[in-house]
């Protein structure tokens, strides 16, 4: 590498780490070794300002759905630019692009949700539907309805309610506060590692009786909404038990408790479909909230998709109702013509077919790694994937959280041109759409040499898998 090249990224990891304060950056780490600056993308590759090239297999964070640096997304983008960058959409203004997507998202949205509220991302349509829910009850004169439930390992965003609501540990450090009156938080779908000495049917039956057990503590009257995520994300890809979502929607419905699913990662075609919850889990939601995948992250965008039934509540004639919420950027023209874009290629190339074709091998390639000691789990669906590490199969013993034994793997992969995502214990994928079959075997056969280099390493750590 030539030295020019070594001097600039030296020169911006230095103003980096003088100025950009990362999202969930461990500040010792930050201090002592930076962040990788990445300065170009695309279609499913990443290239850091020392040009390597990676492949993307996280997607950007769940989000690059269409693959990067498209020119038509550019051209659509310019082009709604110079036609009007910007318009008011409060009170009785509003814009084409956000009106033809709406139009276009209620058009794809499960049974009546055709209403949309448009936010900024995906932690702001998260709380756009925890104020929705709030107006709605309160509304229809059920204002004891104050509780939320939501599950243990789940993550639903970053604003004030959005973090209360989620229920990953490492995402509550005592340095934050949390809303804790009304939030409650049940047992994650997860059954690997925490319930193997149960059936299926039996951990499905627990779960569904902790969840009308804490509607009943609660008292039915003082609940107000479940939320879930069809598949969790960023709690490590759990897919839960057949049927889990169905029956947890029947639970709901029987105690007048809306059923939210946060398809921020799930929807626009993750799981091979627009939206997860109807098509792959047989549920009709009552509000779904949907980000990233509706944009491909080429503009920030979030969507909160409601039913007639709400909207007619909250908007019935005669009480001079005013929806007192909202953001500057709320149905952002440009960004609304990106999202349209968007879905367009998505529908011309039918990315949601590949997602399903190519869907089993990527599932079946993954499972090839099972032979490896340290590879405990295997997961996922669609287009969403992780491998669980752990130290003992036998007894899943985990590694200790300080060896961040995902981050030693990923950066192996990393050293090999492969980006995937380290969460403590997992390494997790959701690459484009528009992954190839290569793209697979590149995946897995780099996860392995990543995964044995790893063990090696872990000879010095104490740990011997002969
Ligand atoms: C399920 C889920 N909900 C909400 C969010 C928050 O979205 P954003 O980061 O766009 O605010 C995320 C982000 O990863 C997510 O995975």
């Amino acid at each position: 590498m030539n030295n020019s090249i070594k001097n600039y990224t030296q020169e911006i990891m230095k103003k980096d780490q003088a100025h950009f304060m990362h999202p969930w950056t461990i500040f010792d780490v930050y201090k002592t070794e930076g962040a990788l600056p990445i300065e170009k993308a695309q279609g499913n590759h990443i290239e850091d300002t020392d040009g390597n090239k990676y492949l993307d297999a996280v997607g950007g964070l769940w989000c690059n759905n269409i693959g990067t640096g498209r020119r038509e997304m550019a051209d659509a983008i310019a082009e709604q630019v110079m036609k009007m960058s910007y318009a008011s959409p409060f009170v009785d203004m509003t814009n084409v692009p956000a009106t033809e997507l709406a139009a276009k998202i209620a058009q794809l949205a499960p049974g009546d949700l055709n209403r949309v509220f448009f936010s900024c991302g995906g932690s702001t349509a998260v709380d756009t539907a925890f104020r929705l829910i709030q107006y709605y009850q309160n509304c229809r004169g059920k204002q004891s309805k104050k509780h939320i439930i939501s599950r243990d390992m789940s993550y639903h965003g970053t604003t004030y309610a959005a973090m209360s609501i989620g229920g990953k540990k490492g995402d509550h450090p005592e340095e934050f506060d949390f809303i804790q009156e009304t939030i409650h938080h049940i047992t994650a779908p997860k059954k690997y590692g925490q319930f193997d000495d149960k059936t299926d049917a039996e951990f499905l039956d627990f779960l569904l009786v902790e969840l009308e057990e804490k509607i009943i503590a609660l008292g039915a009257d003082n609940v107000a909404a479940f939320f879930a995520e069809p598949a969790m994300g960023a709690g490590g890809v759990i897919i839960p038990p057949k049927g889990y979502h169905k029956k947890t929607w029947q639970i709901c419905k029987k105690y007048d408790v809306l059923y939210v699913s946060d398809e921020v990662v799930t929807a626009f075609g993750r799981l091979g479909h627009w939206f997860a919850s109807d098509d792959v889990f047989d549920i009709v939601p009552d509000i779904i909230i949907s980000a990233k995948g509706l944009t491909s992250g080429y503009q920030p965008l979030g969507a909160t998709i409601f039913s007639d039934h709400i909207w007619d509540v909250i908007s019935e004639d005669g009480h001079g109702r005013c929806f007192a919420h909202g953001f500057t950027y709320s149905g952002h023209p440009v960004a609304c013509a990106a999202a349209l874009k968007n879905l367009e290629i998505m529908e011309r190339e039918q990315l949601l077919n590949n997602v399903n074709e190519l869907a089993p091998y990527f599932e079946e390639k993954l499972n090839s790694l099972r032979d490896l000691p340290i590879v405990g789990d295997v997961r996922g669906q669609g287009f969403m994937w992780c491998v669980e590490f752990v130290a003992n199969k036998e007894t899943f013993e985990l590694f200790p959280e300080e060896m961040d034994i995902g981050k030693q793997i990923s950066n192996h992969a990393d050293a090999k041109g492969l980006i995937v995502r380290p969460i403590v214990h997992l390494n997790v994928m959701s690459p484009p759409l528009t992954l190839t079959k290569a793209d697979i075997d590149f995946i897995v056969d780099t996860l392995r040499a990543s995964i044995d280099e790893t063990l090696i390493d872990l000879k010095t750590q104490g740990y011997s898998y002969e």
